[in-house]
């Protein structure tokens, strides 16, 4: 098969059988999908021309991505991100012709997520004829993943349940809504951690990146999850790690906290064939969650990974170890209506 671009040659996922019942979709970089689909459409449509600057938010995978395609295109870019931005990655995405900013101040509610928006909101007004992607919020990041559904379709002939980790929503909810076009049954569990607002837990520092958020993306469709797990940073990074010991599979730390989830749904259901989205690969990550001595330094603790989670009634229960809950398909309001000691409900309405 001779590929016109690196972008077309990486962008769909190999799918890997990890378990009797267990398939990775184990992609390169998951974000060059949501990247060239959204350039492609800005081109099409004409918000895109060759005199616009595109100008995005990204702490990691969607800017590199925004980035390939930008200079496969010629399109000039401006990326805000926050120190998560290494400089290993900060190097790779000028060398790829993008300016970087780094926001280094935490905006009061919301994290760097709120300053780099709002530094955002300064360059588009400096630079007039811009394009922003918007992953967060644009319909085109779900709508990018209809390929590597027809690719899992194709390979697998389908899904009992895609388990996947939650940053904008755009991959999981994507890939669900064009799975159940088939499947409407298929059960979808979003993977998160601790101190995300996503599935109605405060705010607070996290030291997984890639999922979880500190403002609630639109891209986010509550009521499309079954279930919504929180695994925390030290049985992320031992799962990760334990994906690469086991399965020799060298991948980012979302991968393993998704993995943990899939193989213990998995295991539960032997009938079912699940699915598990693998976003990245583990490179990136080699001086922090593959390294003893940064684990050691951030007092993360490489204990053996707890069995099973823990079912909790709502957010507020899910304490500070692996848990989930019977999400339901509900709305967040739902759920936090539900939540009876608010705790959930005061974060979600702050974030909102
Ligand atoms: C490495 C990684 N994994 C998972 C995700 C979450 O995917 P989504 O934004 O589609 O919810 C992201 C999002 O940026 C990511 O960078």
């Amino acid at each position: 098969m001779l590929y016109q671009s690196i972008v077309e040659a990486t962008e769909l996922p190999r799918i890997i059988r990890l378990e009797r019942n267990v398939y990775g979709a184990v992609f390169s970089l998951m974000k060059l999908l949501p990247a060239r689909f959204m350039i492609d459409r800005a081109e099409d449509n004409g918000a895109l021309t060759p005199q616009t600057t595109v100008i995005e938010t990204s702490s990691g995978t969607f800017g590199l991505g925004l980035a390939m395609v930008c200079r496969m295109r010629g399109h000039r870019l401006r990326i805000v991100g926050d120190p998560a931005i290494d400089k290993n990655l900060r190097a790779r995405l000028r060398g790829l012709g993008a300016e970087v900013d780094i926001v280094e101040s935490v905006g009061r509610t919301g994290g760097y997520q709120r300053a780099r928006l709002d530094r955002v909101a300064e360059l588009c007004e400096q630079y007039p004829d811009h394009f922003v992607p918007g992953q967060y919020d644009s319909k085109d990041n779900p709508n990018a993943y209809g390929h590597a559904a027809e690719l899992i379709t194709a390979t697998l002939g389908g899904a009992d349940c895609l388990v996947g980790p939650v940053g904008s929503g755009g991959s999981t909810g994507g890939m669900a809504s064009f799975l159940r076009l088939a499947e409407p049954d298929m059960r979808l569990i979003g993977v998160d951690t601790h101190g995300s607002v996503i599935f109605g837990m405060p705010d607070e520092p996290r030291l997984v990146r890639g999922l979880g958020n500190s403002l609630m993306p639109a891209n986010v469709q509550h009521d499309a999850y079954d279930e919504a797990h929180w695994v925390n940073a030290a049985e992320t990074f031992r799962a990760t790690r334990e994906l690469h010991e086991t399965r020799s599979l060298f991948m980012g730390p979302t991968s393993g906290a998704a993995y943990l989830v899939a193989r213990w749904w998995a295991a539960r259901h032997p009938d079912a064939k699940v699915v598990v989205l693998m976003p990245d690969e583990g490179y990136r990550y080699q001086d922090s969650v593959y390294s003893d001595e940064w684990l050691r330094e951030n007092g993360v603790r490489q204990d053996e990974l707890p069995a099973r989670p823990q079912l909790v009634g709502a957010p507020s229960s899910a304490g500070t170890g692996w848990s989930y809950t019977e999400w339901g398909r509900r709305t967040l309001t739902d759920v936090l209506s539900g939540d009876s000691s608010g705790r959930g409900l005061v974060a979600a309405g702050a974030a909102i």
